[in-house]
């Protein structure tokens, strides 16, 4: 059935519902060119001003997915399982839990994506790895997966093409931060992507694109609601980032730090929260006689399987890392205990030392970045360094240093307003109870 591009924007201009058949035409019409980027921008902005029903959202997944392939992982001989991260600064568990997950049991198909702004992205970290490859055919994906039981990989243009050209309009019309919008993006390649089951990892704190725990339960609420309709067993964690992950922020920089917590080493809270989050993919994906992650990481098969992976996307994991030209410590100007650490200037700060991009087309600095001497809750004494920022021209350090400038403090305790690493856990389960 036909409809008029304008009718459907007044429809949601004027707070009423969108039919399946309007959605599904104008997804359509958009992905091949028959709605203007003007007239889908005004309906990004309608549904952003007044938002969408579950079946308005679960339609508009739907129909996003339907633009594009579905992928299909049912000729392998084990489950597949995935974890989605809303991104954070210091967030590199993808590089040390997909070949965890993998040793313990479940096949694990990741399609990830570029780092845009403060966060980074998992393919600019791993293409910091000398020789490794994003862009695999769905053939070579397979032979992946195959061959390290994880693939971590660039999505091809085939999977949700309505969701790159909406995504896109999205990021220049200032839509990007709609509920419906966000959850419908995201799952629709997570579905049309073909894992089983799913494990959200959706971050909350100034770092992240959710800045209180409400908005950040509503937006995992509507993706496990979006998994379950489209029989992929999904369950979200609700994890802070009111500080950074881990104490390298930075693409190379996070590879050295992953690589330590598969040879059983790393920072505390990277260890938990990967350990804590393959449990949750494992028992997600019902792997029979999995492996406990713990042990993997100590008997060294996660590492095992990170070098096959590696390797099989054409990477030389023995080689060494790329490093910054020039360094410069930021040192405490007090003795105490350092009470907080903003995540947002911290992950501004290595984005402007290089680590970032600021259009898709700029290239990344790989070894740019920030590695932290303390985190929230140490002592830290005068003069001490804090952290030490890495770039490849010395003329990045100062605006770095600007954006830093208030984005920590050092008093007595850490601050109490932190959050605990885990916030929550929501399930099916507990939406069918509400
Ligand atoms: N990530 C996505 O893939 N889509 C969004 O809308 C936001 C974050």
């Amino acid at each position: 059935m036909g409809f008029d591009a304008i009718e459907i924007i007044t429809t949601k201009r004027d707070r009423r519902e969108l039919s399946t058949a309007q959605i599904d035409w104008v997804i359509d019409a958009y992905t091949r060119g028959g709605v203007a980027d003007e007239q889908m921008s005004a309906l990004a902005m309608a549904i952003l001003l007044n938002g969408m029903n579950r079946r308005e959202i679960a339609d508009w997944t739907l129909a996003m997915i339907r633009s594009g392939e579905r992928m299909d992982w049912s000729a392998l001989d084990r489950p597949t399982a995935d974890k989605h991260s809303t991104g954070g600064v210091g967030d590199k568990i993808t590089l040390p839990l997909a070949p965890l997950v993998a040793a313990c049991g479940a096949y694990v198909p990741q399609l990830s994506g570029r780092g845009l702004g403060h966060t980074g992205g998992t393919l600019d970290k791993l293409e910091s790895i000398p020789g490794w490859r994003a862009s695999l055919s769905n053939d070579e994906m397979l032979h992946v997966i195959r061959t390290a039981g994880a693939v971590v990989c660039a999505a091809g243009s085939g999977l949700a093409p309505a969701d790159k050209k909406l995504y896109a309009l999205r990021d220049v019309t200032g839509t990007v931060e709609s509920i419906p919008l966000i959850a419908s993006s995201i799952m629709s390649k997570k579905i049309a992507e073909g894992t089983g089951s799913l494990v959200l990892d959706v971050k909350v704190g100034s770092g992240a694109f959710m800045k209180n725990v409400d908005d950040a339960r509503e937006l995992a609420e509507t993706m496990v609601a979006l998994g379950g309709d489209a029989g992929v067993r999904t369950v979200a964690l609700l994890t802070a980032m009111d500080r950074p992950l881990g104490r390298a922020v930075g693409n190379a920089l996070e590879v050295a730090e992953s690589v330590e917590v598969l040879a059983g080493g790393g920072p505390s809270d990277v260890v938990e929260l990967t350990v804590r989050l393959a449990r949750e993919m494992l028992e997600a994906a019902a792997v029979p006689g999995a492996k406990d992650p713990e042990q993997a990481l100590k008997d060294g098969s996660a590492m095992d399987a990170w070098r096959r992976m590696i390797g099989a996307q054409g990477g030389d994991p023995d080689a060494p890392l790329p490093v910054a030209a020039e360094t410069m410590d930021v040192v405490a100007p007090s003795s105490g205990v350092l009470r907080r650490l903003d995540a947002l200037s911290v992950g501004v700060a290595a984005w402007r030392l290089g680590a970032g991009r600021e259009r898709k087309e700029d290239a990344v600095s790989f070894g740019a970045g920030i590695t932290l001497h303390a985190k929230p809750g140490d002592t830290v004494r005068a003069g001490q360094p804090l952290m030490t920022l890495h770039a490849d021209e010395p003329g990045r350090f100062e605006r770095a240093l600007a954006v830093l400038e208030g984005g920590y403090e050092i008093g007595e305790v850490a601050d109490p307003a932190l959050f605990p690493l885990v916030i929550d856990r929501i399930t099916e389960g507990d939406l069918a109870r509400d």
